[in-house]
């Protein structure tokens, strides 16, 4: 059994790395992983494959950064001929990102069964460029992996047949439970002086956070007010830091610092008093962690995290993030549960689904 993987996107990589490994065992498959190079800077891509385990991939499309027509674009007609030659019996693709609706489509028109891992999240948002990806990904795939009862729900609502829907649970979280004890054991050299006390972790590469001047300033005085409570530590990603630039903007209290590592970041969020964020994958850590955190977005995809975790929804509204903060600080934080089937098995499930 040929069982391609299609990884492109920082978030990728942490999902696949279970999945890989549990089919591992399987001695009947045999895997190939293609990256398209949509993220391609050492610090975005090579390093998470060193520290989670997993083979460089087997194929570079080097696609690189574009606008979201020539980058999708570029990932079907590189991987088309990959495709061809290769035959796999199935391809996976994970998480929402432009590298997996391009693989979808490309499968769906060569008639290559997909898998997608991470099936059904809803934001109810067409403005954001992952919900897009996430729709059309789901029409076109033949097995949907679900993290949670609510992409089942949402996928039914679709009119996906229930035979194509499997609840496995939360692959990114199988990376953490076996990277926790790696990652809590980091040498923090390099990283910011950690104040003895209390910090806040902030992230922040959303385009409708990001992209837009003044949205970006007022993200920057929120966070600066915050910076009067306690230190924030801040690992910009790259499209961030140019918009900063571009901006003109300055947030000199801010510890801005490049990306760090899969292993230093977990390290760090696991001991952060609060992360703020409008990651998707970082929401669902924090809940797994019991860390409070604070979404820097109007909705969410990933509704467990809110309903059963630490998260909440802030928006853009720097009072709702000044008295939740507030919150925090006084020892109220929002108490939390794991949700259901979080629990470091998914990539397993899902192997076993596809190779018994
Ligand atoms: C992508 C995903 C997003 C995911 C995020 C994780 C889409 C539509 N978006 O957003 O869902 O949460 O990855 O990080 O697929 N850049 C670099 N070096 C890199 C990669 C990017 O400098 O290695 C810069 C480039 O200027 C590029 C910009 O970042 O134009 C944006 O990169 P892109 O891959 O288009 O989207 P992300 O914002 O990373």
């Amino acid at each position: 059994m040929k069982v391609f993987h299609i990884v492109g996107a920082r978030p990728n990589f942490i999902k696949v790395a279970p999945v890989m490994n549990a089919l591992k065992t399987r001695k009947h498959v045999v895997q190939t992983l293609i990256h398209t190079g949509q993220h391609y800077d050492a610090n975005m891509s090579d390093v998470f494959f060193e520290q989670l385990g997993i083979a460089a991939p087997d194929v570079n499309l080097a696609v690189g950064s574009g606008t979201h027509a020539r980058q999708t674009a570029d990932i079907m007609t590189r991987l088309e001929p990959v495709l061809l030659e290769g035959r796999p019996d199935i391809v996976l693709v994970y998480g929402d990102v432009n590298s997996t609706v391009a693989a979808a489509l490309v499968c769906a028109k060569l008639g290559v069964r997909v898998g997608h891992v991470e099936a059904g999240l809803r934001s109810f948002d067409r403005t954001m460029p992952e919900e897009i990806n996430r729709m059309v990904t789901d029409q076109l795939a033949d097995m949907l992996f679900t993290p949670s009862e609510d992409g089942d729900v949402n996928l039914q609502k679709e009119g996906i047949p229930a035979e194509r829907i499997f609840r496995v649970g939360n692959v990114m979280i199988d990376s953490l439970v076996k990277l926790l004890p790696a990652a809590q054991r980091q040498n923090q050299h390099g990283l910011p002086e950690r104040p003895a006390g209390r910090y806040a972790l902030v992230t922040l590469h959303r385009p409708a956070n990001v992209d837009d001047g003044e949205i970006l300033k007022r993200i920057l005085q929120s966070l600066l007010e915050v910076s009067q409570d306690l230190a924030v530590i801040f690992p910009a990603h790259p499209r961030t830091r140019k918009r900063i630039a571009d901006f003109g903007l300055h947030a000199d209290r801010l510890q801005i610092v490049d990306p760090l590592s899969y292993l230093e970041f977990l390290g760090m969020q696991s001991r952060a008093t609060v992360v703020i964020t409008d990651s998707g994958g970082i929401q669902e850590e924090t809940t797994y962690l019991g860390v409070p955190c604070l979404t820097l977005r109007e909705n969410t995809e990933r509704p467990v995290t809110v309903s059963l975790g630490t998260n909440v929804l802030v928006g853009r509204d720097p009072d709702k993030l000044r008295s939740e903060l507030s919150r925090i600080l006084a020892g109220h934080a929002k108490k939390g549960t794991i949700p259901p089937l979080w629990d470091g098995r998914a990539g397993e499930r899902i192997a076993a689904l596809l190779a018994g």
